[in-house]
């Protein structure tokens, strides 16, 4: 289900129907502070004041502390981690309310609920086996897996024999081609199908929401291969989904890292080891999709690699995956182990507080990215400083423009012994903004459009047409004023909801949050006040305007009484 599906109409009524006082409450006991504020201490960042507030009124929350802000959706979103809809969902749920689907999309077939409950099945049945089988669990033993940590990832175990699975879960024609959808079966070529995974540890996959997608199944001994993995189904998709986020996600409130490894039981006995913040993408390579998923969780990612040959390269290609999303808000690390380990076999040896001491001392983003394109060429002489400077300016256009890409080019400089002048010029990839702050006269227009979005029902005391006026910010004022009109937004959790997909949504969420100091008593005149001083601007270029056509003697008639009205009318 997508975005656009969900009819912006309902999502309208379910935040009209939703109190966010209630929504918040419910999940982090709020103090009153004033007939319509509440208070709490901020569920997004760790502090000891309340600096979390929530506005009745406006149906919005706020903290002053760590910027946090929202209204309902964005709630859910942020502290139950849920995507835009899944939110919806959840309120929808709450409010009672039947989610409409928007008809002619070209949605994806829905994915019948069947196919989870079918898997969450045989994850059962497969920890059932487990505990029938000395055998695997010797073997997971042998490795130190406590029980606990076994339950804590459902662990279990495919018995030797080709169709368990097959027998137990595919009585009928429909519930086999379920099975087969589901990656859990193989097709024979002579026809018939037989159980994908046989006689392996079964580590299953979940989802964020913690249903499980698929396995990754282990041989016991020896054999081929190591691991074997569901195929790519309806429900999973291998660049998508990360092994242990699910169970990092149940085991910290707020992610403050990340950690990035290669296999399962790294993440396993990392976690075992009071390192809850593991995860392993699934025998691929890291994909932006990942990385960006990761990004909402947690502001700092460390990617964990051996400290061989092999290690290095895959280093260096999970760097170049992350370049295009360094933004600088966010930090991202290379962390190298010793030669011969992985975090399983280091954690066990040496323990949490030495593995973490080495994560501390993982290598910034910049530190890594300089050491390994010195390598590849030979700074001593000018023909190897040019090449390094080709290779890094490209590698380095690829970072979003901002403070860490200014300041990776002033490195290179410093390295390549040039003037950063006269490197090539990183392409400019942000957009100028409209931005009503550098306005000439800015100060009504930014008055007029804060009182807006914090009090949506003002726009009512505006009965006549707006005249056209040109200071940046304007044409955004016309439109949020039409907007409102329209719709009525009784607040500005539901204003800024219709805004939520535009670029200018980043400018009304700022201005939703200043404190304006103006009583409620005196919000009205204040609104009247700040836009009869936009009428007098519009006013005054029109004349202007005219003037300066007339020194030109380019006036029609029309004009020339135009002007004269303006004139005459001019208001002091
Ligand atoms: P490794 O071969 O490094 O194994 O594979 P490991 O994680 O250390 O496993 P143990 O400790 O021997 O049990 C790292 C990861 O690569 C993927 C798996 O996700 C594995 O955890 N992999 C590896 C496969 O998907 N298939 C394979 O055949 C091997
Ligand atoms: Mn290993």
């Amino acid at each position: 289900m997508s975005q656009l599906q969900i009819p912006r109409e309902f999502i309208q009524l379910l935040l009209a129907r939703t109190e966010l006082v209630d929504l918040i409450d419910g999940r982090i006991p709020l103090r009153k502070k004033s007939s319509n504020n509440y208070f709490a201490c901020c569920p997004f960042h760790t502090e000891k004041s309340a600096s979390f507030s929530v506005s009745q009124n406006k149906q919005f929350y706020y903290c002053f502390g760590c910027g946090a802000h929202g209204n309902a959706i964005d709630f859910l979103m942020q502290y139950d981690r849920l995507s835009f809809p899944e939110a919806i969902e959840a309120l929808a749920k709450l409010a009672g309310m039947e989610i409409p689907r928007e008809a002619n999309t070209a949605a994806k077939p829905a994915v019948s609920n069947d196919i989870y409950d079918l898997l969450a099945n045989i994850t059962k049945y497969y920890q059932t086996e487990l505990r029938k089988s000395e055998r695997a669990i010797d073997y997971l033993k042998e490795r130190a897996m406590t029980g606990e940590i076994a339950r804590d990832f459902c662990i279990g175990y495919a018995p030797p024999g080709w169709d368990h699975v097959l027998q137990t879960f595919g009585k009928t024609a429909s519930l086999k081609q379920q099975l087969l959808d589901a990656g859990m079966l193989i097709k024979k070529d002579e026809g018939g199908y037989y159980d994908r995974f046989r006689e392996r540890i079964m580590f299953p996959i979940h989802d964020r929401r913690g249903r499980v997608i698929g396995f990754g199944g282990r041989v016991l001994d020896k054999g081929e291969p190591k691991y074997l993995n569901s195929p790519e189904t309806p429900v999973f998709q291998k660049g998508h989904e990360l092994y242990g986020l699910y169970q990092a996600l149940q085991a910290n409130r707020q992610l403050d890292r990340v950690l990035i490894v290669e296999g399962y039981m790294d993440v396993i006995a990392l976690f075992q080891h009071e390192i809850t913040y593991a995860v392993a993408t699934l025998g691929t390579a890291t994909t932006t999709h990942n990385l960006q998923r990761l990004f909402r969780y947690s502001k700092e990612i460390i990617f964990c690699f051996d400290g061989d040959q092999a290690g290095r390269t895959a280093a260096w290609r999970a760097l170049q995956v992350a370049l295009p999303i360094a933004r600088d808000d966010i930090q991202i690390r290379f962390m190298f182990l010793p030669e011969g380990e992985d975090p399983d076999t280091l954690v066990r040896k040496e323990g949490k507080a030495a593995f973490e001491q080495l994560m501390q001392a993982a290598l910034p983003l910049s530190s890594f990215f300089f050491q390994s394109i010195s390598a590849q060429s030979d700074l001593s002489n000018m023909d190897g400083r040019a090449r390094f400077v080709n290779l890094a300016t490209e590698h380095l256009n690829q970072l979003p423009a901002g403070i860490l890409q200014k300041m990776m080019f002033e490195e290179l400089a410093k390295k390549a012994r040039i003037d950063v002048a006269q490197l090539t010029q990183p392409q400019k990839r942000t957009h100028k903004k409209p931005s009503a702050s550098k306005a000439r006269s800015p100060s009504s227009l930014r008055l007029a459009i804060t009182l807006l979005v914090q009090e949506p029902q003002l726009a009512t005391n505006i009965n006549e047409v707006m005249p056209i006026f040109e200071i940046p910010g304007a044409a955004l004022f016309i439109e949020l004023l039409e907007n409102i009109k329209q719709y009525a937004f009784p607040n500005t959790g539901a204003l800024l909801e219709f805004w939520r997909d535009r670029t200018e949504a980043t400018l009304l969420k700022k201005l939703a949050q200043t404190e304006h100091m103006i009583p409620a008593a005196g919000l009205k005149n204040e609104f009247l006040g700040a836009i009869e001083q936009l009428r007098k601007l519009a006013h005054n270029q029109q004349i202007n305007q005219l003037l300066e056509k007339a020194g030109q003697n380019a006036l029609s008639p029309e004009e020339k009484q135009l002007l004269h009205e303006l004139i005459h009318t001019k208001k002091s």
